[in-house]
């Protein structure tokens, strides 16, 4: 089964084809990825507008080029997947319209993947893929969620962020900081030359007892850190920066560590574009290897938004018989889903 997989929620366009066979995870036979920031950065952020129309530009000939890749023509394709949701209606009505007409220009069957689902199952296509279940950690810019997840479609919530997420977090603290969009590889970046105990920051839900968590607190300590320093900060912008880096970090580590106490787990998986960081990946993994646990990660590429978790959702999907490709080519998007909606 070859699956085309199409991603065009926010500000990067996505295309890859994944071939599946029998219940084996699918492999990846190519992917090819447009990203927006360039465009974007003039304004500081995502321009919903603009990310639609280039979309548009660019999701065919990134097709062509993923299957000049992998050496394949259009009419193998069995199934053509795409981000249904959540993300920005406009972005996310470009994939779901190219998506339908190839389907029903090549009269193939289309299915609609949750965009979260998608970075959930990304670790699948890294060379040391996990096995269900596992408790998984799924930092973006959009969500901060604690999920147990039983198998394909099985998905219980642990806890989530009540106000910003991990990502918004970064960017918003980077913004502060003067270093443009995306903040957070670029705050991460600029972290490794400060020291992370220099500023006292909040660590908000600590100790809540719950697996919820809270970043809008986090972003109003590093402005007033910021009005503080006023002309100092230039000299301090990198303590700054690490100790922002250093609150974010201990905060997702202690609750994955609490998540897995609670499940009993001893498996984690950690997706979305935040599971980039280097501070976090090297923390998670010296608690997890004190207490035996292991952590599995998407390959550094598939961390932030691509078009391989789109196809590889959709055909373990297929695989594991929790749904079936349409063909009624009636698309609609869902801006707004939450994961534990998708029905098993
Ligand atoms: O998963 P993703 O690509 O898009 C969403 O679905 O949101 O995640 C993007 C987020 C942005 O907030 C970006 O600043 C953050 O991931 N990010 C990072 C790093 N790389 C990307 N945050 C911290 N450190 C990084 N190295
Ligand atoms: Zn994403």
């Amino acid at each position: 089964m070859l699956v085309l997989g199409i991603e065009s929620s926010c500000d990067e366009t996505g295309v890859a084809l994944v071939q599946a066979a029998g219940v084996g995870v699918p492999r990846l036979l190519a992917h090819a990825l447009h990203s927006q920031i360039e465009m974007h950065q003039a304004y500081g952020g995502v321009v919903p507008e603009l990310a639609s129309r280039d979309h548009i530009r660019r999701v065919l000939p990134l097709a062509q080029e993923v299957l000049g890749q992998a050496q394949r023509g259009l009419p193998e394709l069995d199934v053509v997947a795409y981000t249904r949701g959540p993300g920005l209606a406009g972005a996310l009505l470009v994939g779901a319209g190219v998506a339908c007409a190839l389907g029903a220009a090549l009269r193939k069957p289309v299915l609609g993947v949750h965009h979260l689902e998608g970075h959930l199952l990304s670790p699948f296509l890294s060379q040391d893929p996990p096995e269900f279940p596992f408790v998984a950690l799924l930092v973006s810019g959009g969500h901060t969620q604690l999920m147990l997840v039983e198998g394909v479609g099985r998905y219980e919530m642990l806890g989530e962020t009540i106000d910003d997420a991990a990502g918004e977090a970064f960017d918003k603290s980077a913004k502060l900081l003067g270093l443009g969009y995306p903040g957070g590889p670029a705050l991460s970046r600029l972290a490794q030359q400060g020291d992370p105990a220099a500023f006292k920051l909040p660590r908000p839900l600590l100790h809540s007892g719950d697996l919820d968590f809270s970043f809008a607190g986090l972003k109003t300590a590093v402005l007033t850190q910021v009005h503080k320093l006023g002309d100092a900060l230039e000299a301090r912008k990198a303590d700054l920066a690490a100790s922002t880096e250093a609150a974010i970090v201990e905060v997702l580590v202690r609750k994955s560590l609490m998540a897995l106490d609670r499940s009993g787990l001893e498996r984690i998986v950690v997706a979305g574009g935040v599971g980039a960081n280097r501070r976090l990946r090297e923390h998670l993994d010296a608690a997890c290897a004190r207490r035996g646990v292991r952590v599995h990660y998407p390959e550094l590429s598939l961390c932030t938004d691509n078009g391989a978790m789109i196809a590889l959702a959709a055909a373990m999907r297929l695989q594991a018989g929790v749904q079936q490709a349409s063909a009624a080519y009636a698309f609609d998007v869902k801006p707004r889903w939450p994961l534990q909606a998708l029905a098993a």
